[in-house]
């Protein structure tokens, strides 16, 4: 068995200087963890997604800091050598930098993360300088920001204007400035994630945001046609999932229905001799 070297930071930076796109794919699970592993993805990201794709809400606002920890070592136990971010839910970053630290601080030394990812804008550009200075390494999302969906009104491309495309590529200089160490760009338009891709030696990975991204993220559930949701037009299916698994699960309905599942052979039969004690024993006690 050839055993995968640990994916770094270093890894990374080294990717994007030799021109190798970087892939990440969300995950939530353990053995869903020790597939991505197998297949080599480059990153996974324990994302807030988590909150709608597994619990069921309409936002991300939901998790909490507690499942995305539980979660986020289970997804490290199953891919120990590939690089792990973990994805700071809705205000455990926001409220003030001691919590933004602590917090993060879960992820790094009890769920094993090399990075945590927060949503910002420059004015977190604090939060992310304290929680660098504190030796934790951020991944600044930018763009559109699922956790400021309520202020913001919706979800939608953010940056087709000049004036907020502008604001975008300097919060991106921003952040580099402030310490973090790679950048997520979500529902940009291409030529703005271009420009800020090659704007800097940080490893950048898009959603939503055109093929000029040093990476690419998609959310698991979209790209396997498995989410109960409708995902954005934009988004590459690998398989449909959802109708293998439903097929799956109305064979084994109608198999237990009907006695197809399980034989007699599926079950675990007494030993003979252990079947005639048993049948005299109960005899005897009938009589
Ligand atoms: O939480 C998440 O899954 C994300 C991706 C959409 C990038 O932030």
């Amino acid at each position: 068995m050839t055993v995968r070297r640990k994916t770094t930071i270093g890894t990374l930076r080294a990717h994007k200087r030799e021109g190798r796109k970087i892939s990440m794919l969300t995950c939530y699970d353990y053995s869903m963890a020790l597939l991505m592993e197998q297949a080599e993805i480059d990153t996974l990201l324990v994302g807030d997604t988590y909150a709608e794709v597994c619990l069921g809400h309409a936002t991300t606002l939901p998790a909490t800091v507690e499942h995305m920890v539980t979660i986020t070592e289970a997804v490290r136990r199953g891919a120990p050598s590939t690089y792990l971010v973990g994805d700071m839910p809705y205000l455990s970053y926001q409220v003030c930098h001691e919590d933004a630290i602590r917090n993060a601080g879960l992820f790094m030394a009890q769920a094993g993360c090399d990075a945590v990812k927060v949503e910002v804008d420059r004015r977190l550009v604090g939060t992310v300088e304290a929680m660098s200075a504190a030796t934790i390494p951020v991944m600044a999302h930018l763009g559109l920001k699922p956790q400021s969906i309520q202020s913001a009104g919706g979800y939608r491309v953010q940056g087709k204007l000049a004036p907020d495309a502008q604001r975008i590529i300097e919060d991106a200089k921003i952040m580099e400035k402030a310490g973090a160490i790679a950048l997520l760009l979500e529902a940009v338009p291409v030529e703005v994630a271009k420009i800020i891709s090659e704007s800097t030696d940080l490893p950048v990975i898009g959603i939503v945001s055109g093929p000029f991204c040093d990476g690419q993220v998609l959310v698991m559930h979209d790209m396997l046609g498995y989410g109960a949701g409708h995902p954005p037009p934009s988004v590459k299916q690998y398989a449909q999932l959802r109708s293998v698994l439903v097929d799956a699960f109305r064979a084994y309905g109608e198999d237990v229905r009907t006695g197809g599942f399980p034989t007699v052979e599926q079950g675990v039969s007494m030993d003979a001799n252990q079947l005639d004690r048993l049948q005299h024993a109960l005899a005897g006690r009938s009589e």
